[in-house]
């Protein structure tokens, strides 16, 4: 395969005229390198751009500017059959009337495949998909997951480089949608096909990826693996798109590359962590973010960094957690701990009123820009 990027979009616009009159940036200077083999989501809230993207790779929509690689080639008004690329859409949009067989051959008869060569490789995808012994039967003959398999299977036949999926699990059930994330996974890393996949749904993404474009308003805010978005978000947005936090507001007191002091009103304290987002300097004002399970309550003052007392107002019991709502000075702060003793006692929850002390660890305790 030629290059190190499977697919890439440089700079890429799509503007939409709007029905009402009005033009929408649906796509607003995108610019991102998906490497051969990798299998990257796109993920973002409706109308962020995923699919108008999707459409814009496959080649069922032009950029109004940038310019699309495939492979790299840019591919400029290239129709989609002439890409290496196939979507799996996200109402699979089988043909109701046709078998699995006939479902799954359509587009290499299309092409004037001969018979024998169809056999063959229609045999081949659906072994790939689990579906062999189904041949005859129509889509309303298979459950959701088996249709979603045909719909794959139908992607694969041509056997192309780069596999688009759009929100392909979207209308199943989520026991079986967990399924079929780990069947996909499994598959795109034995085909070593790239897979470039959209969904709305975080946990998928975080499941399936190997790297995550999140996305919204048209704009890419990050791209990186699941333990870089989530652990190391460089922005607001993505920290609050992605799992949960606690955020305050602050202005930066001194910066050093590895560790900065910020002042925080709420807490009337300084804050020692790490200034992640790019380009923050000395007396801006930033956002402090902490995920609920990485603040510590102790019992002893083990350290004087970001060390706090806090009261608790609320606990919640959820199984594998417990929440812990507290007051510290003028913030409100959450807390998970993980549920690693037994419960049962009612004594092992912290009661309402209750003193406790806290540590933010630094190396958890974020700086991010604004936005
Ligand atoms: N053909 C079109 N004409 C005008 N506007 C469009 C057209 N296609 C999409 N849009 C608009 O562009 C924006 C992006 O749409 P897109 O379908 O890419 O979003 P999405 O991220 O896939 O959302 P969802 O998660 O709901 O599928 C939306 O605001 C949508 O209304
Ligand atoms: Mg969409």
């Amino acid at each position: 395969m030629a290059g190190e990027f499977a697919v890439e979009l440089r700079d890429v616009v799509k503007n939409f005229i709007t029905p009402e009159g009005s033009e929408l940036a649906a796509v607003d200077h995108v610019t991102m390198q998906i490497r051969n083999g990798e299998f990257f989501s796109m993920l973002g809230s409706s109308g962020c751009g995923k699919t108008t993207s999707l459409r814009m790779i496959a080649g069922f929509e032009w950029p109004t500017e940038g310019e699309i690689y495939i492979e790299g080639k840019a591919v400029g008004h290239t129709p989609p059959f002439q890409r290496k690329v196939n979507t799996v859409f996200q109402n699979y949009a089988l043909f109701q009337h046709m078998t699995v067989f006939e479902n799954v051959a359509f587009g290499l008869e299309m092409e004037g495949a001969a018979k024998e060569e169809i056999k063959k490789r229609v045999a081949k995808a659906l072994e790939m998909v689990q579906l062999t012994g189904m041949e005859r039967r129509r889509p309303r003959q298979l459950s959701g997951g088996q249709q979603q398999r045909v719909a794959v299977a139908r992607a694969l036949v041509k056997i192309p480089d780069v596999l688009l999926l759009d929100e392909p699990l979207g209308a199943l059930d989520l026991k079986l949608r967990k399924e079929m994330q780990l069947e996909l996974k499994a598959l795109q890393q034995q085909l070593g096909i790239t897979f470039v996949y959209v969904t709305h749904d975080q946990e998928e993404a975080l499941t399936m990826s190997d790297r995550i474009a999140v996305m919204s308003k048209g704009a890419v805010r990050q791209i990186g693996t699941p333990v870089e978005i989530y652990e190391r978000p460089s922005n607001r947005f993505v920290a609050d798109f992605i799992g949960e936090a606690n955020f305050f507001d602050g202005r930066i007191k001194s910066l050093a590359k590895d560790e900065a002091l910020v002042y925080v009103p709420a807490l009337n304290a300084d804050l020692t962590g790490l200034p992640v987002s790019d380009g923050l300097v000395n007396g801006e004002e930033v956002v402090v973010s902490i995920r609920p399970e990485k603040v510590r309550i102790t019992a002893e003052e083990t350290m004087n960094t970001n060390l706090f007392r806090g009261k608790v107002t609320n606990t919640v019991y959820i199984g594998t957690d417990t929440h812990v709502y507290l007051d510290v000075c003028n913030a409100k702060l959450k807390v998970y701990e993980q549920n690693r003793i037994s419960r049962l006692d009612p004594g092992s929850f912290y009661t309402v009123g209750q003193e406790v002390l806290l540590i933010l660890p630094p190396e958890n305790t974020l700086f991010l820009k604004k936005d």
